[in-house]
């Protein structure tokens, strides 16, 4: 085996002494790579994923822990590969956090196993469209940070800022949601995960460890239409919701700055245009610098609503609506685009470009609207993008969701290009400072990279 570079990787610390027999076995021979010894061990369903009581380490976590930093020194990497392709055979679990709030993919990454790590994102693809299957939508399991010293993601690549990540290399027509910004789809799985986690410690002890921060991350989650009824504050630089929830931040500018110009690439004058979600008016405000003939917005909070119209700081109140050459070219649609959209539709209004940013939705609303509504809505050569924000708290999540929505994206008949874009991350990096600040939950940590798609006309239906 590599040698752990640090302590906090040691088995001894890892499986400590108090780990009881039956896990412990199986750990220490995941640890070991001991795969004939293994696998009887994994004959029992669920034994693939037991969690050592207070460190969480589980079969995958060890297999990937013990191998050590990349490069580091002598280890069997196909014996580790063999051992996960069986961990994850008999339903090893992609995503539990140990004590250190890491998962085994994010254990890879750290180490700079890239061939683990992407083992780690190709079972979680395969799980989280499995349980699109089953439950109509997926959810990703990821854990808020808690100031531990162990939980930044690095990047794979072990690079510094700026370098790419292999995985998200642009791709055409292979498989990221806008999202949003907490990362709706994760907190709510959060949650779940902490209902799941509560029936698991009382029915088995194989799964007794709690990870030290699901409470917390229980009571960061947001629900759209808690989000709703919450009051919305503008203060500088940012949007938040009454629990202090960062709704929308002035650090996103370049993100909005890239999608306008995938979306309206030579930025012409006259095209039609529809964004969904008003949130600072970032976007609206590029938007309406291309002079569009038809700028539609759709906003479902009142307080947002009354920013729009009230506010001497936003352009896109009564004076603009009238302003437009045509009755109804430029228009804010009040209400949620779940309402809205399907009276647009009626309406036989289509655009060129649309851009889906919304806050406090799951993945399914996201996925519902570019399956059932983008293809009626968008013009034959028109764009569709949205704030691909789905797990961004944590880089595996984030791969992983980056192939399932490309997937979704091409089940619905769509061309998916991506584009990437460093994320200046200066400001970003510490949760609660620069501009975190006043800001309850740090909803992106990727780094180095941001990976924005843009769509192509859709195929003929
Ligand atoms: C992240 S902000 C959008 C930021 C925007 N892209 C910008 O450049 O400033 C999300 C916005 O979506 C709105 N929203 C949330 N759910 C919605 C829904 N179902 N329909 C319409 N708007 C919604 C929120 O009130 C919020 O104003």
């Amino acid at each position: 085996m590599g040698e752990p570079s640090k302590n906090q990787d040691a088995l001894e610390a890892r499986i400590p002494p108090t780990c009881p027999a039956s896990i412990s076995q199986i750990l220490s021979q995941a640890w070991h790579h001991d795969l004939a010894s293994l696998k009887p061990l994994l004959d029992v369903p669920g034994r693939a994923s037991v969690q050592e009581p207070t460190t969480g380490e589980t079969p995958l976590h060890a297999a990937i822990r013990s191998c050590g930093p990349a490069g580091a020194g002598a280890v069997d990497l196909e014996a580790a590969k063999s051992v996960l392709e069986e961990l994850f055979f008999n339903g090893a679990i992609w995503n539990d956090v140990d004590s250190k709030n890491e998962t085994p993919g994010c254990v890879a990454a750290r180490l700079g196993q890239k061939e683990l790590y992407e083992m780690c994102v190709g079972a979680g693809v395969r799980a989280e469209l499995l349980f699109g299957l089953l439950e109509g939508y997926e959810e990703l399991e990821s854990m808020d940070e808690d100031g531990d010293e162990d939980e930044e993601v690095v990047d794979i690549t072990d690079a510094a800022d700026g370098e790419e990540i292999p995985d998200l290399v642009v791709e055409t027509n292979s498989a990221g949601q806008p999202t949003e910004k907490p990362t709706e789809e994760v907190q709510r799985s959060e949650k779940k995960a902490e209902e799941e986690e509560t029936e698991i410690l009382e029915s088995n002890p194989d799964r007794a460890f709690v990870p030290p921060n699901a409470a917390e991350a229980q009571a960061s989650q947001v629900e759209s239409a808690e989000y709703l009824r919450s009051n919305l504050t503008y203060s500088a630089g940012k949007l938040t919701d009454a629990s202090a929830n960062g709704v929308m931040m002035a650090w996103e500018t370049s993100i909005m700055r890239l999608s306008v110009d995938s979306l309206l690439p030579e930025q012409l004058p006259g095209r039609k245009v529809l964004n969904i979600g008003f949130g600072m008016g970032i976007i609206d405000g590029m938007f309406a610098a291309t002079k569009p003939s038809r700028h539609h917005i759709i906003e479902a909070h009142p307080d947002v609503l009354s920013h729009i119209a009230t506010s001497p700081d936003c352009k896109f109140g009564p004076a603009w609506e009238s302003s437009a050459a045509q009755e109804g070219a430029y228009k804010v649609h009040a209400g949620k685009w779940q309402d809205v959209v399907p009276k647009l539709l009626e309406a036989g209004e289509t655009y060129d470009a649309i851009y889906f940013d919304t806050f406090g939705e799951d993945y399914s609303q996201l996925r519902m609207f570019f399956t059932e509504h983008v293809p009626g809505l968008l013009e034959e050569e028109g764009r569709f993008g949205f704030f691909n924000g789905l797990g961004a708290d944590r880089q595996v999540c984030y791969d992983v969701y980056t192939k399932v929505v490309e997937m979704h994206l091409s089940d619905a008949g769509m061309d998916v290009a991506w584009q990437e874009m460093d994320v200046d991350m200066q400001g970003l990096n510490e949760e609660g400072k620069g501009e975190w600040e006043g800001v309850k939950r740090r909803y992106w940590t990727l780094n180095s990279e941001f990976s924005f798609f843009f769509l192509p006309p859709p195929a003929p239906f």
